[in-house]
């Protein structure tokens, strides 16, 4: 029986390499190798130093509008992804929050006032937010938008999450793990060095056309 069990665990071994080289490639371990459907070009990105997000992003000085793609896993499967920029300070408090989840089946970003962590409101930011899209695939969510960011501003303060659930419409609660707690940081707009969560990190220039 010997020659039988080795040949069967070949085969097992076979269609386990077959497997995992047909892991799609968009489930990338950096920003410069992923890929969007929209057509459209991001003068830089970031792999974000905490819960395995990354950022995409075109800032035109000409009409201070930022363009930016957000990509994460949510913390489970039917959960959510956010990004956002907190004008008034670091963190959640104060966060202007664009949240993608599935709603009815089918994928949409909202936006949230987050005045305190107990007043979570959908509402209008307090900057101008438009061409807001969101996708899902291979347990990734990605988040479009392009926001008005203030005139001159060089840098801005970022907050990103991951949440497991929605519970009627409504993001659920996310875990306060070290992670969650730290995800957060400066976003230079031209590039260069930004400090977040305490880890530096580096945005990456691209020069790839996305089809
Ligand atoms: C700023 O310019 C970009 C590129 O020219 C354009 O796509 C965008 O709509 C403009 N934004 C505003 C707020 O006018
Ligand atoms: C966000 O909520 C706070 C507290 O209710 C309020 O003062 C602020 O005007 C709201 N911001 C926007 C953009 O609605
Ligand atoms: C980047 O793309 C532009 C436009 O296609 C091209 O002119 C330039 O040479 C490219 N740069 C590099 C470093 O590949």
């Amino acid at each position: 029986m010997a020659p039988l069990a080795f040949r069967s665990s070949l085969v097992f071994f076979f269609f386990l390499s077959l497997w995992v080289s047909l892991i799609p490639g968009t489930i990338s371990l950096t920003c410069t190798s992923q890929k969007f459907t929209n057509n459209q070009l991001y003068s830089k990105c970031l792999d974000l130093p905490l819960l395995n997000s990354y950022l995409h992003y075109t800032y035109d000085s000409s009409n201070s509008s930022l363009s930016v793609v957000f990509i994460a896993t949510p913390a489970k499967s039917g959960g959510w992804i956010s990004w956002a920029i907190n004008p008034t300070g670091e963190g959640m408090v104060g966060a202007q929050a664009l949240i993608a989840f599935k709603n009815d089946g089918v994928m949409t970003v909202k936006t949230y006032n987050i005045s305190s962590y107990s007043s979570i409101v959908q509402s209008k930011l307090s900057f101008d937010v438009w061409d807001t899209k969101a996708e899902e695939s291979d347990g990734l969510m990605r988040i479009f938008a392009k926001v008005k960011v203030p005139a001159k501003a060089e840098s801005l303060n970022q907050v990103w999450q991951v949440g497991p659930s929605v519970t009627a419409g409504f993001p659920d609660k996310h875990a306060f793990g070290q992670a969650n707690l730290q995800s957060k940081g400066t976003l230079s707009l031209n590039g260069g060095q930004i400090s977040s969560g305490g880890v530096d990190s580096r945005t990456k220039r691209k020069n790839v056309s996305f089809i």
